[in-house]
């Protein structure tokens, strides 16, 4: 079977690190190690507008900011495809033909869309169509017969929803049309859902706590030094925490080895600077001049290359057309497919024309031979009154 993965953005903002340690790193390592036959990144302008309706605007102008975040990060285009998600109607109509599949109860019980109601307060006027993503998303992954999603554990949900799609697709049209996916979580607890400069579980544009891809180096710099750490690490001398604590995890998500030979010789891993903040004698603002350091040097080439593309917006759009064009032939093939298992193919369906004229032909000879047995019909009389 081939190796295809699907994953996208909602273009709503630009990428920060939360979005690169919990997919984009991977994604940008999975196209250069080869492996898979296809990848497909899509910007999910049509989900982004599930709840963001009345602000075409954000959606519109962040579609090239993802872009750019994509690029940057090292995304080749003759690898990886990125995609347009409304450049694409056959996604908007497999997600119609799902929406037969899936109940109302189960939408209300997909974790992921409890959660964003709650977030963003939605109470009772929840968008149909922002109900209903869920159901979109697993338009898009099987649209591409995808094979591997990777993202962060928060789609997890989504990817259960899907094989439950997929499953019920295949067994209510008898067919094996439809393949199930699975998720490619990052490789550490760290890099799942890195939480906010706050401290805050999650880092996110809404919340003001995210450090951007795109951020220059002082905004990288104040923002690392101004993060929450371990409240009761008031002294250097005092036993701090390392659980729980937003340097130490971003440094669990970025920190390598070089890093430390690089930076902060005098410790030889992350363990051993672990050990010596439980213990006591080690300083937040030590910890935090290392994360500023790692986190410059991993985001530098990024910056860096972000600038480039940015002198050049027409090509951005270019890239997006061609993977857009290229997505769609195969999202309209699948469609086809789709329709094909459930019988709605009308006019590319030969047996269809024959078997109901059978049907209609049988059905006029019984008439006929209805009739003979009743003798010769007798031409039609009024009624006399
Ligand atoms: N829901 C994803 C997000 O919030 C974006 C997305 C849309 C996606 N379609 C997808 C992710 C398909 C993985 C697969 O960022």
């Amino acid at each position: 079977m081939r190796k295809i993965i699907l994953t996208g953005d909602r273009p709503t903002g630009r990428l920060h690190i939360g979005h690169y340690v919990g997919s984009l790193r991977r994604r940008v390592e999975l196209q250069n190690t080869g492996g898979f036959d296809e990848i497909n990144i899509l910007v999910a302008d049509a989900q982004a507008l599930t709840d963001n309706a009345d602000n075409p605007e954000k959606v519109r102008r962040n579609i090239v900011n993802v872009t750019l975040d994509y690029l940057a990060a090292g995304i080749d285009p003759a690898k990886s495809r990125i995609v347009i998600q409304s450049r694409i109607p056959e996604l908007t109509e497999l997600t119609f033909y799902y929406m037969n599949l899936v109940t109302v109860a189960r939408l209300q019980r997909n974790p992921t869309v409890k959660t964003e109601l709650t977030m963003r307060g939605f109470g009772s006027s929840i968008p149909v169509g922002f109900f209903c993503y869920p159901i979109s998303q697993a338009a898009d992954i099987t649209a591409f017969k995808a094979t591997t999603v990777p993202a962060g554990e928060d789609q997890e949900p989504m990817l259960e929803q899907t094989r439950e799609i997929v499953r019920s697709f295949n067994h209510t049209y008898q067919c094996d049309v439809l393949v199930e996916p699975e998720i490619l979580l990052p490789q550490n607890r760290a890099s799942m859902r890195l939480p906010g400069i706050d401290g805050k579980e999650k880092m996110s544009k809404s919340l003001s706590n995210a450090i951007y891809l795109s951020d220059e180096p002082e905004d990288i710099r104040k923002k690392v030094m101004s993060m929450y750490t371990d409240p009761d690490h008031l002294r250097v001398e005092d036993p701090g925490r390392v659980e729980g604590n937003p340097v130490f995890i971003y440094l669990d998500a970025f920190a390598k080895p070089e890093h430390f030979a690089e930076f902060l010789p005098e410790y030889h891993d992350l363990n051993e600077l672990k050990e010596h903040y439980r213990r006591g004698g080690l300083g937040d603002v030590k910890v935090k001049k290392f994360l500023n350091n790692v986190l410059q040097s991993t985001l530098e080439p990024i910056r860096t290359r972000r600038h480039e593309y940015e002198k050049d917006i027409a090509y951005v759009y270019d890239v997006l057309r061609k993977g857009t064009d290229e997505a769609e032939q195969e999202a309209a093939a699948t469609l086809s497919e789709v329709k094909n298992a459930m019988k709605i193919n009308y006019f590319d369906d030969k047996e269809l024309i024959l078997e109901q004229q059978k049907e209609f032909d049988e059905a006029a000879k019984e008439r006929a031979a209805a009739q003979a047995a009743k003798g010769p019909r007798q031409p039609h009389r009024k009624k006399e009154q």
